[in-house]
């Protein structure tokens, strides 16, 4: 490192607070500072602003009915089409020509949609699903890596009124049957392979494995070839070649299908305390509008930028900030197959530079990495397109903040760390990059219209330092309606809490630890349940732990979340082997790995599985996780009298590695 690097580093080291480059403020979306005090004084009209950003086909009467809450409505009595507010509105435009999606292949490949190519492609997949027989309210399942095939698809079902159900590519054939299962789902959209480091992935064999547990009749199958002869596969009766189906339908005309303003948009299942997944589902309204307003207000998106958001579509970053924020503006969205040190580490960067990037957002594990391998992978590119920066996913540390302040950003470009959740549909707390001072590590206040508090276990906003919870306490358009199929659920797991049923208040809880400063700024500190987060995928640890416990041998097991410099936090299993299985520990661990992977997929592999012949018990025999956690952190073990077994205690920490 130079002199001067290391004077520069030295510098911001100890910086704590950043103000918004004037460069940015000039030609920032959102300037005025007044916009707190506008949205908290006409709320909750204020919005209309974000409904205003989309096109109805009726005005809506209401915008928010909270007659039945928290069952609200927002935008009543509107009706509108997701994908003609995503595409045909910027046609009749006259913006037929601007680049939609720049899809990056792993091995090199670019395609390049505009509107007008994309409006028509989606035509012809909406008319394929119809002809299929899928009909409005049918859910159709996608299970599709990083393609153009997947916004497309989503687009297709949103054009014809019929909720998509996305499953992230990567997730094995039992988590596709399950969700299959959960939503009634008789449609799957899915494909051949797809390239991962150069190899081709076989994907299809998991999706007939996922399609063989799933308990009702499938009716169709559209598999998308991307692959071509790198992989020979035969199809089932039901089962359709994407190319051929669609090409049967080329050139077809289908009206978007005017749907409610809370009519579902999409299903998305996400992970909870217990071991079945949540379908979280999202409106076409209300959705709609807070995913184009926060890609408006937060990511500062127009019309002729190009962004890129690195996440997968398969998680809710990639649905509100790759496909329906960014193509609702109308702005290019670039999409990236592959792997960021895919064929080397500068993949990305060569990525910014190629296409002008001028706004980035992605998950702070990926910086972790990035700072990892070392700065001399930016080095080579140019990345003065730049005009904005954004993380997402887990708590950023400062030293990776001020990494990809300096190494990425050059000093020029405001960092948005934005916390939210699949559950919200799109950002709820983070600075405003016009306006908003930055400090690194702490994510900001909530956004103008959003009421988050930090509080104690009975609902009291704590001091400024202390740590507390997360609470939302007013309703906003992107939030979660249900969870499907189950409306006693979602009362349970977000509302029961804090709210005040006999008043009538109504206070979400997003199970996150945090605390507050001096001047509204939040800085999460984690989740507060049995989720755990890895590299910003989060993971049911009681999901894990039940794959576990199907090893035969083992009898019982507990998974906890231990620090990982790059993943963030990683996945521990405690496993007490049956009796007369004890000297079967090596078969043990590779059967609990290969339950994992079956079970969930590749993102939840074990860090490490450690035998032991004891869990450390409380007095009343629950399993003490914390204590289990800071022996896979590696951290300083407290008092461990009041256990009921303190001795297996420094057993297990021997057989952890920390390094
Ligand atoms: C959980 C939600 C938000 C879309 C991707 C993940 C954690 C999210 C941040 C942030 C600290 C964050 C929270 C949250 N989280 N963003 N900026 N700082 N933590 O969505 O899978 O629903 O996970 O991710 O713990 O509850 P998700």
């Amino acid at each position: 490192m130079s002199q001067e690097d290391a004077n520069l580093e030295a510098r911001l080291a100890e910086q704590e607070a950043f103000e918004p480059p004037e460069s940015f403020v000039e030609q920032a979306n959102v300037t005025d500072q007044g916009i707190y005090e506008e949205f908290e004084e006409n709320w909750p009209e204020c919005w209309e602003r974000a409904a205003d950003l989309l096109s109805w086909d009726e005005a809506y009467d209401t915008v928010l009915e909270d007659g039945n809450a928290p069952f609200y409505e927002w935008f009543t009595g509107g009706k509108l089409n997701a994908a003609a507010n995503c595409l045909d509105r910027h046609v009749e435009d006259g913006r037929g020509d601007s680049v939609a999606i720049e899809w990056e292949g792993e091995l090199g490949e670019e395609r390049t949609y505009t509107y007008d190519e994309l409006l028509d492609e989606v035509e012809d997949v909406a008319a394929t699903l119809r002809g299929l027989g899928v009909e409005e309210d049918d859910i159709v399942t996608l299970s599709l890596p990083m393609i153009p095939e997947l916004p497309i698809a989503m687009l297709a079902c949103a054009r014809i009124g019929a909720p998509h159900s996305v499953v992230f590519a990567g997730f094995s054939a039992d988590a596709l049957a399950t969700r299959m299962n959960s939503a009634d789902s008789e449609y799957l959209v899915t494909c051949d392979g797809y390239s991962r480091r150069g190899d081709a992935l076989d994907h299809i064999s998991k999706a007939n494995e996922g399609l063989a547990g799933v308990d009702h009749a499938v009716s169709d199958v559209v598999v998308v070839d991307r692959l071509g002869d790198d992989l020979e596969h035969d199809l089932a009766d039901n089962q359709h070649d994407y190319d051929e189906l669609v090409a049967d339908h080329e050139g077809a005309t289908v009206e978007p299908v005017s749907r409610d303003a809370e009519d579902m948009l999409f299903l998305m299942y996400t992970s909870g305390t217990t071991g079945k997944p949540k379908g979280v589902k999202h409106t076409t309204g209300g959705y709609l509008a807070y995913s184009a307003w926060t890609s408006h207000a937060v990511l500062d998106i127009e019309a002729d930028d190009t962004y890129w958001c690195s996440a997968d579509i398969g998680w809710i970053t990639g649905h509100s900030y790759i496909v329906y924020g960014p193509l609702a503006l109308g702005t290019t969205t670039v999409m990236y197959e592959g792997t960021p040190d895919y064929p080397d580490k500068d993949r990305l960067w060569e990525l910014v530079e190629q296409n002008g990037v001028d706004i980035f957002y992605t998950a702070p594990t990926a910086i972790r990495a990035f700072m990892k391998w070392g700065s001399e992978y930016t080095e080579d590119h140019d990345l003065s397109s730049l005009r904005l920066l954004g993380t997402v996913g887990e708590p950023i540390n400062p030293r990776a903040w001020k990494w990809y302040y300096k190494h990425i950003g050059n000093e020029e470009c405001p960092i948005v760390d934005t916390w939210w959740q699949t559950e919200t549909g799109g950002m709820m707390i983070t600075t405003l990059p016009g306006i908003n001072t930055m400090k690194p590590g702490s994510a900001g206040p909530p956004l103008p219209g959003i009421d988050a508090r930090v509080v104690d276990a009975q609902g009291a906003e704590v001091d400024a330092g202390q740590a507390g919870y997360v609470t939302v306490n007013n309703p906003w358009p992107g939030m979660l309606r249900t969870l499907y199929d189950n409306d006693e659920r979602f009362v349970q797991e977000y509302w029961d809490e804090y709210s005040d049923e006999a008043t009538d208040e109504w206070v979400y809880f997003p199970e996150d630890g945090a605390k507050i400063d001096d001047d509204g700024y939040i800085t999460i500190l984690g989740r507060v349940d049995d989720v755990i987060n890895v590299s910003g995928h989060r993971l049911g640890t009681m999901e894990i732990e039940s794959a576990v416990v199907g090893v035969e041998g083992i009898a019982e097991a507990a998974v906890v979340g231990g620090d990982h410099e790059v993943k963030g936090e990683a996945v521990y299993v405690y496993a007490i082997p049956e009796d007369g299985y004890e000297d079967r520990e090596a078969d043990l661990e590779e059967e609990a790995m290969a339950a994992v992977l079956d079970s969930i997929g590749p993102i939840a592999k074990p860090e490490e599985i450690v035998f032991t012949h004891e869990l450390p018990k409380t007095r009343s025999g629950k399993i003490m996780r914390r204590l289990l956690e800071d022996i896979a952190s590696g951290n300083e073990l407290g008092n461990t009298s009041t256990l009921r077994n303190p001795d297996v205690v420094d057993d297990i920490a021997e057989q952890v590695s920390t390094d």
